[in-house]
């Protein structure tokens, strides 16, 4: 076999393992999700110390002739860096105990941010049913892959469904506590605001965090009425149903988190021109805080980058939403009557965006 034909065999291959990979990707979300079904980041938690797999199989109760095949379950997610393994003792052969990871951690239920209800809510059959329709939604005339599967909108069917729209905000709930850190740490934001609403601020996880650090501050939540009936209200937070299409509370600041990424260029534009239309000028302190994914290019945020594809992704199969580069924001500020803007990156997936009128 001569050098060329060599590397034509290895590409080859190298090709076949790549596709191999791409068809089996969603093994690995499901194993994340029976983990997570299963509770064993909680088990290994409250061992405190690390559990091996005879531990875990009695603590899941389950019988001794499936320990094969959890200890298969537990090999994908060490390698995937969910769970990590340990030697327990030097001298010990093979086995070792399971430990947490930093992501697993982020999966306890006592954690004050546990995504284990994102994991169950992304992965739960009404949003993975829509994919079998990809194919049929693109050459057809629905709004979206949700609606050719399931013959109604998302927000349609989460109005109508109680016990999967209460997931989706107890999802968002969690994801938002990761936020409250990342705007805790940019003091700065806040600093001169008075008053401030968050706009479709869910069950007001994220706002209820400013309102507690900023005790000066009046925060609102502004959410539909279903979302904020009957929510704990305190001193400085208080929970208001409306329509943000229809009208926005005034305020010195808006926020907005992970909402715009839901709608259309079409339905943003009409959103931000009622929060413009809510805030002063900017010499009078008026701004708009988005913490919103910016989708790039950049070398070094590759791994980020993928992830937004995914949620750009799954945006398109639900609702007809959609990531954004910086240059797509920057055409919607400027459509609805805003000025400039700031962005300041964050280690996570979401940047802060302050617009100004
Ligand atoms: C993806 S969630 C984001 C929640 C919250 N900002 C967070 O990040 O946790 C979008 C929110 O927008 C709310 N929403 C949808 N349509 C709305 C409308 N017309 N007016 C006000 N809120 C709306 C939803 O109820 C939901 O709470």
């Amino acid at each position: 076999m001569d050098a060329d034909q060599g590397n034509g065999v290895s590409e080859l291959f190298k090709a076949q393992s790549h596709l191999y990979k791409h068809i089996y990707y969603f093994i690995e979300s499901m194993s994340l999700k029976c983990a997570v079904q299963l509770g064993i980041p909680d088990i290994i938690h409250k061992n405190n110390h690390p559990t091996t797999l005879p531990q875990l199989v009695s603590a899941l109760n389950i019988p001794v002739s499936k320990a094969n095949f959890l200890q298969r379950l537990m090999r994908i997610l060490v390698h995937s860096g969910v769970f990590d393994i340990t030697k327990i003792c030097e001298d010990q052969e093979g086995g070792g105990g399971y430990v947490l990871t930093s992501s697993s951690r982020l999966l306890l239920k006592d954690s004050p941010a546990n995504l284990s209800p994102a994991v169950l809510a992304v992965l739960d059959p009404v949003l993975l049913s829509p994919w079998f329709s990809l194919g049929q939604w693109i050459q057809g005339e629905e709004r979206t892959p949700f609606e050719t599967y399931h013959g109604t909108s998302f927000w349609e069917y989460g109005k109508r469904n109680i016990k999967f729209n209460n997931n989706l905000n107890e999802a968002m709930a969690s994801d938002s506590q990761v936020a409250s850190l990342v705007v805790k740490e940019h003091k700065e934001i806040f600093e001169s605001v008075d008053s401030l609403v968050d706009v479709g601020g869910g069950t007001g996880t994220l706002a209820r965090s400013i309102a507690d650090a900023y005790p000066h501050m009046k925060c609102t939540v502004v959410d539909l009425p279903q979302v904020v009936a009957n929510l704990p209200e305190s001193e400085n937070l208080k929970f208001v149903g409306g329509d943000m299409f229809k009208s926005i509370p005034s305020a010195d600041a808006i926020i907005m988190k992970s909402v715009l990424l839901h709608w259309s260029d079409e339905d943003c534009i009409k959103i931000l021109k009622r929060c413009r239309e809510a805030i002063p000028s900017t010499d009078d302190g008026g701004k708009l805080v988005l913490v919103e994914m910016v989708i790039n290019d950049r070398k070094d945020e590759h791994e980020l980058t993928k992830t937004r594809l995914f949620v750009d992704m799954e945006m398109m199969l639900i609702c007809n939403g959609r990531g954004r580069s910086e240059k797509e924001w920057k055409k919607l500020f400027l459509e609805a009557g805003f000025s400039h803007y700031k962005i300041t990156a964050t280690s996570g997936l979401n940047y802060i965006i302050e617009v100004y009128p």
